[in-house]
């Protein structure tokens, strides 16, 4: 995968790096290409980006999970692996589910990471492919767009995305002894530089073809399935047509996966170790809470976010 990645880099590289360019939160600029900002490097990136709208084949059969980074793309893709996959599973031990010795991240690929393959990870012909992406509405391949297949995005408050993003590119930024600072990290938040975003335009774009084609994109938000975890998966997994049975609910099944992928269970199986590229998976586990953003956002910050908020969702039924 590195291989290929240096590969897609030099392809794409000469287009990209004429792009505005931002500083990142981790190591890498972030660039802008078609609106919204992206790393470099990186296996979801401009250059992966570019090479899957150029080159990925998306099937009318495929599902897929859309977030911003930091607003649950862990947990969604737990849950819906959890509940495709669950008839492989339902006789084994629990210490057999992936779940319970894999990162979520290493059940279900980001479909940017396609093209760094060497063969296809999804091979029978007869399932769903199942793929996540950071990717924002408009930046999807043709295929994608032209195929009709479902999509479910799950959105979570701005304040806390923010608060997650800048834990997150801290303890990357740690080997470089160069932290960031709250301050820093709000100022390119409200100026929308972050990695897929402006935030409010990823999930404006989502939103609104969740409103038109609502049998074709479902929207979730973080803070809903938190408060009632089971309710919630019982749709989803009949939106990506896994439906829970009545033998299945009276087996308790659907509390089952959702103690399965729940925070503590994630975070327990994740404190060591680290994916292919590197990142320790404990990374991907911190809170796991709505409202952290109190402990961090001043008044003021809270005030100037809200504003921003409002103006840029202004008559649309979403409040965050
Ligand atoms: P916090 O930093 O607020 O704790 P992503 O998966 O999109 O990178 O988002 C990471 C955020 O989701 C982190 O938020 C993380 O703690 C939280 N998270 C991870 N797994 C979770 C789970 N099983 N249930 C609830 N939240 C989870």
């Amino acid at each position: 995968e590195e291989a290929n990645l240096a590969l897609i880099f030099d392809r794409y590289k000469d287009r990209f790096t004429s792009f505005p360019k931002e500083k990142g939160w981790m190591t890498e600029d972030l660039y802008k290409y078609q609106g919204f900002w992206h790393q470099s490097k990186n296996v979801v990136s401009v250059e992966t980006v570019m090479a899957t709208q150029d080159t990925f084949q998306a099937l009318p059969t495929d599902i897929y999970l859309a977030t911003l980074p930091k607003s649950g793309t862990t947990w969604l893709k737990a849950l819906v692996f959890a509940t495709a996959n669950r008839n492989m599973y339902k006789d084994k031990p629990l210490s057999a589910h992936p779940l319970q010795t894999s990162n979520p991240h290493s059940c279900l690929p980001f479909v940017e990471c396609e093209v760094l393959r060497t063969s296809p990870t999804y091979v029978n012909p007869h399932s769903p492919r199942i793929f996540a992406t950071h990717m924002p509405y408009t930046s999807l391949p043709q295929s994608v767009l032209d195929s009709g297949c479902r999509i479910v995005y799950m959105c979570r408050n701005p304040k806390d995305v923010l608060v997650s993003l800048f834990h997150f590119a801290n303890k990357l930024r740690v080997n470089s002894h160069d932290l960031m600072t709250f301050d820093v990290a709000f100022e390119m938040f409200t100026k929308g530089v972050i990695p897929n975003g402006p935030y409010w335009d990823h999930v404006k774009g989502y939103y609104k073809v969740g409103l038109e084609q609502p049998k074709r994109l479902m929207f979730l938000t973080y803070e809903d399935m938190k408060m009632d975890t089971a309710k919630k998966l019982r749709r989803l997994a009949k939106f990506v047509g896994y439906p829970f049975t009545e033998e299945e609910e009276a087996k308790g099944m659907v509390e089952e996966i959702v103690s399965l992928c729940s925070f503590e269970n994630l975070r327990e199986v994740n404190k060591d170790g680290a994916l292919s590229i590197g990142i320790p998976n404990q990374a991907f586990f911190r809170e796991g809470k709505v409202g952290d953003w109190r402990n961090h956002l001043t008044v003021e910050m809270s005030q100037i976010l809200d504003q921003i908020t409002k103006e840029k969702f202004h008559g649309l039924d979403l409040i965050t």
